[in-house]
């Protein structure tokens, strides 16, 4: 390709790569397959590689670049960046618009949701993201522009019509789900757990390594300018318009009011809505709209004398601790639980929370016996917010971490660097039941019939010791097993059939289903698969190369380019299980029983079939699952791509397709085809060949033999 050619790809990538990334992140509708962006994203990652002469900051690849900051530069905010004045009550926003009515005439109200998250302000110059920083002390912040980058929903560039010079403000925010599978995370691994949403995003733009950083689960909403290249909107709301169009995130919910009235009736609409939303919110912002009004408004010292927050009431109720338990998770970790008198709370009955480590109880000083007030921790997982203190009588007792396992007896021991206590024998009943569980689930070896409670049958039973003992089990014993509860009788009968299919069924599932199966610390799916990637089989794992390679590599501090993608503390944890007793055990049942997963390679496709290379779109109504057409599209070799781009050479359009679709395919070179002539190109490939198993449906997928 020319010079020239080349420039144009690599914009024209750039720009499909961003429009999707908006689409997906913003927009939340996303418009092409993961395996289509991820083709693209390699195509300019490898074009920019060998023409560095067309880097560009504002790539879509270079949202995490930059090595790990000693401290963050700091930023002198102009103007600075203010708070807001706070009303808890009616009464006191009565008295807000009082005050805005004797001052100006004309004005309309308009609420928001306030977010609770960090303030940021995003500074673009020549329409590229120049700078991210903190709100700090509202006058001096800190520089956090390589963390702010990694966020995919911040734009790195803006469109054409935005202008040159653009500072505006939001709150960056960490999503409730991410928060919840963070924290599970850290407790996983030891760690110590945010306590919400909003500490663990302030926590994540702390972190010094943009690498992390890129990891966390944070997104923004902006809802101000920052005082650079917004004169001219007259109104607040075609502002925000105008941010969303620009490709920002903006608050998904607003309201216009007339009066203060209607400004209460928007209050508790939000209210009522106040957990549905992806991010936390603790209030509502009442703001007037338009903007010509702010001077003469002016300023208190806390904020514009022209919004107002307005706090919802914490929701929270009192309750009693009746005991504290503690549970035993897979890992062996002993998490004290609040056994509570039951009590309701934002809709539902709570009679439990995770008190989480034996040092957060002894922090929050909560006793057995305690009045405490039970609150919505980020509005997803009822907490105890504190025990009240007033209400003691003297009967409350200290609760004091087991020293030995409560289910096993055996020792338990704080290692070094973790607030976590385990118990640390492999055996022990509890943990058992739990890996048992876990080694059953969906995306380990996925063996339906093994729920929650008949893993603990099976366990109490003495059945089954370690999950491996599913592959010697007595199917007869096992269909003849009481498993009914309290005393009400149910044999697992035809379930044992079901059960041994897919223990049968598991033996050849693929390396990273296997080794996420084991539950070691610190190896989740993704981890699991990066792992697999490198190794031919299970037995490679023990004492693996790679894996040491990995954890010496990071010993030595040597900053190589990373070739791997596997992580250190992974790496170091499957290396530390395979060294251990019971992982030599483990490794040594597998061989015995005859099972060494191989790593799961790509499904062949035919090079030579009749679609080889071909891209491939199915839309429209059409006459046969669109999975099936998928299928057979691959076996020919073809591509399937969620949406047309210019590599897409045919558009298979079923009934009801718009003209539009057909001719924006028909001039990116695309011909469009409908289902017969599909048939027609598939060919004999749209057949199973002769001698293929026939498929038998409702029986596990035939096991692939050895090839070689
Ligand atoms: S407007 C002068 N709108 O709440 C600042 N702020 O407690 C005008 N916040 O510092 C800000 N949601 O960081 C505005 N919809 C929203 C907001 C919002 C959250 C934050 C902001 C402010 C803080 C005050």
């Amino acid at each position: 390709m020319e010079s020239e050619e080349i420039k144009r790809r690599i914009e024209r990538l750039r720009a499909e790569i961003e429009l999707n990334d908006r689409l997906y992140y913003v927009e939340a509708k996303p418009a092409i397959g993961d395996a289509d962006y991820d083709a693209m994203y390699n195509e300019l990652l490898a074009l920019e590689k060998a023409h560095p002469e067309f880097y560009d900051p504002a790539s879509p690849t270079q949202r995490v670049s930059g090595e790990p900051l000693g401290s963050f530069a700091q930023v002198r905010h102009d103007p600075p960046m203010q708070s807001l004045d706070k009303t808890h009550s009616k009464g006191e926003l009565v008295a807000f618009d009082d005050f805005i009515r004797k001052t100006v005439e004309g004005f309309t109200y308009l609420v928001e949701p306030k977010i609770d998250g960090v303030s940021m302000s995003l500074r673009y110059e020549n329409r590229r993201l120049v700078r991210a920083a903190t709100r700090g002390n509202g006058i001096v912040g800190d520089d956090v522009t390589q963390n702010v980058r990694t966020i995919k929903s911040v734009p790195l560039s803006l469109p054409a019509d935005a202008p040159d010079t653009l500072e505006v403000r939001g709150e960056v925010y960490m999503t409730r789900d991410g928060f919840a599978e963070l924290n599970a995370r850290l407790e996983e691994s030891g760690g110590e757990p945010f306590a919400n949403p909003r500490n663990a995003c302030a926590g994540s733009l702390k972190l010094l390594d943009p690498k992390v950083v890129a990891k966390r689960p944070l997104d923004i909403v902006v809802y101000n300018s920052g005082g650079v290249g917004c004169d001219s909107f007259a109104r607040h709301s075609e502002m925000i318009a105008a941010f969303k169009r620009w490709g920002f995130p903006v608050a998904p919910w607003a309201k216009s009011c007339k009066t203060i009235d209607e400004v209460f009736a928007a209050i508790d609409e939000l209210g009522g809505r106040r957990h549905s939303f992806r991010f936390e919110i603790d209030g509502a912002v009442v703001k007037i709209d338009e903007r010509r009004f702010y001077g003469v408004l002016g300023a208190t010292a806390h904020g514009p004398r022209w919004a107002r927050a307005f706090k919802y009431a914490p929701e929270r109720a009192e309750t009693v601790v009746e005991s504290i338990t503690v549970q035993i998770g897979r890992t062996g970790i002993l998490t004290p639980v609040a056994e509570l008198r039951p009590v309701e709370l934002a809709g539902s009955v709570i009679s439990r929370a995770t008190l989480h480590n034996a040092d957060q109880v002894a922090r929050q000083d909560i006793r057995i016996g305690d009045h405490v007030w039970l609150v919505k921790a980020g509005d997803v997982i009822p907490a105890i917010d504190s025990s009240i203190k007033e209400r003691r009588d003297g009967t409350e007792r200290v609760f004091e971490m087991p020293t030995t396992c409560p289910v096993c007896g055996g020792g338990v021991v704080r290692l070094e660097g973790e607030v976590a206590v385990r118990c640390v024998n492999p055996a022990c009943p509890a943990q058992l039941q739990r890996r048992l569980e876990h080694f059953a689930s969906r995306n380990a070896l996925d063996i339906k019939a093994l729920g929650g409670r008949i893993a603990d049958v099976l366990v109490e039973r003495g059945l089954v010791r370690d999950p491996l003992d599913l592959f010697t089990l007595d199917w007869d014993v096992l269909a003849g097993l009481d498993v009914g509860e309290e005393g009400v009788p149910r044999k697992f009968g035809k379930n044992a059939k079901n059960m041994r299919d897919a223990v049968e069924a598991a033996r050849g599932l693929p390396l990273e289903r296997w080794l996420f199966a084991v539950g070691i610390p610190n190896v989740g799916v993704t981890v699991a698969k990066d792992i697999a990637a490198e190794h031919e089989r299970f037995s490679d794992l023990a004492g693996s190369p790679v894996l040491r390679e990995v954890v010496e590599n990071d010993a030595r501090k040597g900053r190589k380019r990373k070739i791997l993608k596997i992580k250190v503390e992974a790496a170091r944890a499957v290396l530390a299980f395979f060294a251990s007793p019971y992982g030599a055990g483990f490794a040594a049942r597998m061989k015995e029983l005859g099972i060494d997963p191989k790593r799961a390679e790509a499904e062949a496709v035919r090079t030579d079939g009749p679609l080889a290379g071909a891209g491939c779109v199915l839309t429209g109504t059409l006459s046969r699952p669109r999975t099936e057409y998928a299928k057979m599209i691959e076996l020919a070799g073809g591509i399937v791509q969620g949406a047309v781009t210019s590599r897409t050479k045919y558009l298979i359009a079923g009934a009801n397709v718009g003209a539009t679709k057909t001719e924006k395919a028909r001039a990116l070179g695309t011909e469009v085809i409908d289902e017969a002539r599909l048939l027609e190109l598939l060919g004999s490939s749209a057949k199973p060949p002769p001698d293929a198993p026939a498929p038998s449906a409702g029986t596990a997928a035939p096991v692939q033999g050895e090839l070689f």
